[in-house]
């Protein structure tokens, strides 16, 4: 157990940032070159920057320094989809495996600045290929393997990627996911693509264009083991991680290394209590900023041995995750709310035929867990031993933001509770905003300053996050949820308006409108209202079309449970859809529509009401 005092460390961090930070980022990083400020800018001019002057490579800091003491320690267990199948990687092998593939991306001109897009599975190779980018300074935009040949191809042809880095075919719970397949698709359109390198994760064979597409394990045996690393100034790009707003498109949210590798590998050693011989075990896939903060960078940061899971928590059964932890001997565990409350559905009895005697620390992220669920991942998972960090940020924070400090919080169900160090934060309205700049804070939304300054407009000088919340007399910070168009459908953060876009995709929609809806495991799920072409007559046969075309357009994780036909969606006499009547609808909170008054056609909405009735039973 770490010895410190919370709230006087919170409280030096808050009386003098700059000294704080200071500390922090010569404690936690290596710097080829020291930085020369700490903390310029504000968020009034959207120019904040940290440690600026100096330069400091993010593989560097993952490998090359712990070589000196770690290099037989493992870095990473790898757990397979199947539970036969495993791999161990040391310090030494993940260097050497780096540098070569370091060399391969040379090969094919990626220089520093470039960008790379990596679509994979979750095996060692993804992670290579990240560290990889950043020792020779290209930008990876690591594209979750569960989207669509669409939404591929849509961040591919934002960030301009040069490079695609993708496996023949993916395996998750026994299922074969067809990756090479979706990255040819999806480069139908995509000019800037040179090359793709290809893991063979699996025996099949797949389509083959000899002169773009390169098998990994090829490339590797041409080049060498010896790569230097880029030096990097404080506020180049590490990387481009894109995810949702409220609008149609997707964000390219952008992390510079500094700030962002001195923000995660504190935030990693504190909020988990980090011990050189704890087994640390991230569930998060490489695809979302978990992955990359607390798979990644944060552990190796501190040079931990982890554990990385290629499946799923049903497969072979539902006792797979506690199995792993026994395997393994994890004693810290980082997992969703979602996972939790699928696996509690199942019973207690997957979970106690399992030791998880070796459990200290228990993590949650990605969306509000409620006190049931928490109670039950206290008593029966951490057999009411464990300290439960609930742990609330996102992909723009970089790291987390408010947590539970293991043996220093006290701990209540359900609240994510006190900010971390240097976390200033604040509700007005019932909106959680931040009032100071922190190190893991995005740089910009890639190509689009506008929608970086949006986050700051709404109440000048503070970082809009997006997010309801209390705050207790005691300071405990209690989430709620978005505040914005944006769902959470199991922990994953899709925008309403990409929805609608998917929709629009079928040529029988004329009109469609999401709002979210609560679902016992996912959290939240879709509930779509759609308008027909005047031709085309609504049928059960059509629904099933409809979320086809939606799963096509975005992926699986975007399945709409409920769709409601609607003859007309109700609109102000502007035009604009009135999403929060449609957001009671749905949610059958008729109680109080609020002001309708302003609707250009107000029998819409009784009409909608009507139609209601039944849809719970047609849940699909
Ligand atoms: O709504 C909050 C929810 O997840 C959002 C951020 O999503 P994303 O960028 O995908 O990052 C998820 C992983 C960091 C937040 O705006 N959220 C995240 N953690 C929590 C949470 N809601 C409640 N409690 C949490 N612990």
């Amino acid at each position: 157990m770490q010895k410190y005092d919370y709230k006087a460390l919170y409280q030096r961090s808050m009386d003098d940032p700059v000294h704080f930070w200071a500390v922090q980022a010569e404690k936690y990083i290596a710097w080829y070159q020291p930085f020369k400020t700490v903390l310029t800018g504000d968020f009034e001019h959207l120019n904040v920057e940290w440690f600026s002057g100096g330069k400091l490579n993010a593989c560097y800091n993952a490998l090359d320094r712990h070589l000196p003491t770690r290099s037989n320690q493992t870095a990473f267990l790898w757990e397979g989809d199947h539970p036969d199948q495993s791999l161990k990687l040391t310090y030494a092998e993940l260097y050497n495996e780096v540098c070569r593939f370091a060399n391969v991306l040379k090969k094919f001109r990626v220089k520093k600045g470039d960008r790379v897009c990596i679509y994979m599975p979750m095996v060692p190779e993804a992670i290579i290929a990240m560290l990889a980018c950043a020792r020779i300074g290209a930008v990876h935009s690591v594209v979750f393997g569960g989207f669509s040949p669409e939404s591929l191809r849509n961040r591919i042809l934002d960030a301009e990627c040069k490079l695609v880095i993708t496996a023949n075919e993916g395996l998750r719970g026994n299922k074969i996911i067809p990756l090479k397949k979706n990255v040819d698709e999806a480069l139908t359109e995509c000019p800037s693509v040179e090359s793709v390198i290809v893991i063979k994760r699996t025996q099949n064979s797949v389509p083959w264009d000899d002169k773009k597409n390169h098998w990994y394990h090829d490339e590797m045996q041409t080049v060498s083991a010896d790569c230097p690393c880029e030096e990097m100034d404080a506020n180049d790009p590490i990387f481009i991680l894109y995810t949702s707003g409220s609008t149609g498109k997707p964000k390219g949210i952008l992390h510079v290394t500094a700030g962002y590798l001195v923000y995660v590998t504190m935030t990693f050693n504190y909020v988990f209590d980090y011990q050189p011989q704890d087994i640390f075990w991230c569930t998060a896939d490489v695809g979302w900023i978990t992955g990359h903060s607390y798979v990644v960078y944060g552990p190796l940061c501190n040079g931990a041995t982890s554990v990385i899971f290629e499946g799923v928590p049903n497969y072979p059964d539902f006792s797979r995750y506690w199995n792993i932890i026994d395997k393994y001997g994890v004693t810290i565990f980082y997992t969703s709310p979602t996972a939790i409350r699928a696996l509690r559905r199942e019973g207690d009895e997957y979970v106690t035929r399992t030791a998880r005697k070796s459990l200290r620390i228990l993590g949650t992220v990605g969306e509000p867990i409620n006190p049931d669920v928490w109670q039950w991942y206290y008593d029966v998972v951490g057999d009411g031993r464990c300290q439960i960090v609930d742990t609330w940020w996102q992909t723009e924070t970089g790291g987390i933001m408010i947590t539970p400090l293991p043996f220093q919080t006290p701990l209540k169900a359900g609240s994510a509770s006190w900010p971390f160090f240097g976390v200033k934060p604040e509700i007005i309205d019932t909106h959680l905003v931040i009032t100071k700049p922190w190190p893991g804070m995005m740089k910009t939304i890639y190509g689009d300053e506008k929608r970086f300054a949006d986050y700051f407009k709404k109440y000048p000088g503070t970082y809009f996050t997006g997010d309801n919340a209390t705050c207790d007399d005691e300071g405990y910070y209690w989430i709620t949820g978005r505040n914005d168009d944006v769902l959470k459908i199991s922990g994953h953060r899709i925008g309403t308006g990409e929805l609608e876009n998917a929709f629009l995709e079928n040529h029988h929609v004329a009109e469609a409108a999401v709002v979210g809806v609560p679902h016992d495991i996912k959290g939240e799920t879709i509930y779509a209202f759609v308008t027909l072409q005047g031709n085309v007559k609504p049928s059960d046969e059509l629904k099933k079309e409809l979320i086809q075309t939606v799963r096509h357009a975005i992926g699986a994780i975007a399945t709409p449970d409920y769709i409601q036909w609607a003859e007309s969606l109700p609109k102000t006499r502007s035009g604009k859809i009135m999403r929060r009547v449609l957001r009671k609808i749905a949610n059958n909170d008729l109680k109080d529509l609020g002001d309708i008054s302003t609707l250009a056609d107000p029998s819409v909405v009784e009409k909608l009401i009507k139609d209601r009735e039944g849809i719970a039973d047609a849940h699909i």
